[in-house]
């Protein structure tokens, strides 16, 4: 890991993720979460503050260990167990099949490169009656957003190591076998549109229909 990725991407990105706004996105997709929660992409553990009293023990995963002291003070603050792993989510995750209660990602499909594996494993883990809970940025569906998001892609995923702002979350997870149970697509204020549209919902394991979601615009 370079100066830049281990440093000073860390920080820019914790920056831009722990505002007020994005704490209550995060409160409100995590409202669900129960039991056994794995995380998938951890990241400096933004989201501990925000599970509610439901969840029993999270185990959080991420191929990167970033910014050691603050990640510790927030595992040591939570009201719950967390377990953490340096593991990347597209390999065989080392738990036993229908293993977990939750599963929650928060601004992550979007940079996990094996991104069909990954959702498969986490499939596996999650029991048949478990929910996966999932708040990203993705695709937008406005024809000049989606092209300049193509165009901007390359740029993005090299200074934001690896992440992509043009994939079309809810197809890539149902591609990965889940079924979206609720969606809700928004444009997130005061982020430009092709860094800020957003796919919050829950997805289970059963198969079955799903509700067709447009984007909204910023309130
Ligand atoms: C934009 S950060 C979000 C961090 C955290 N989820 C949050 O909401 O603050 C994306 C995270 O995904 C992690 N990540 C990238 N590839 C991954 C993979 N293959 N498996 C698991 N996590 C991955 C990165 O290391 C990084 O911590």
């Amino acid at each position: 890991m370079g100066l830049y990725s281990k440093h000073i991407f860390p920080r820019l990105m914790e920056g831009g993720l722990k505002s007020d706004l994005h704490r209550r996105y995060r409160r409100r997709v995590l409202s669900r979460a129960k039991g056994e929660v794995l995380e998938v992409g951890f990241g400096t553990g933004l989201n501990l503050e925000c599970y509610p009293a439901s969840v029993r023990r999270v185990t959080g995963i991420d191929p990167a260990a970033v910014l050691e002291r603050r990640v510790r003070a927030r595992i040591a603050r939570a009201p719950f167990p967390v377990e953490r792993m340096i593991h990347d989510a597209a390999n065989r995750l080392p738990f036993p099949d229908e293993h977990f209660d939750t599963v929650t990602s928060t601004w992550t499909l979007c940079s996990i490169e094996r991104l069909g594996d990954a959702l498969g494993e986490l499939r596996r883990v999650l029991r048949p009656s478990g929910e996966f809970l999932f708040l990203e940025h993705g695709r937008n569906e406005k024809g000049w957003v989606s092209r300049l998001q193509d165009t901007l892609n390359p740029i993005q995923n090299r200074i934001a190591c690896g992440c992509n702002i043009n994939r079309k979350i809810d197809t890539e997870i149902e591609h990965g076998g889940f079924r979206i149970i609720e969606l809700d697509r928004f444009a997130m204020p005061g982020v430009p549109r092709a860094l800020g549209s957003v796919y919050l919902g829950v997805a289970g394991q059963e198969s079955g229909t799903r509700p067709a979601v447009p984007e909204r615009a910023p309130p």
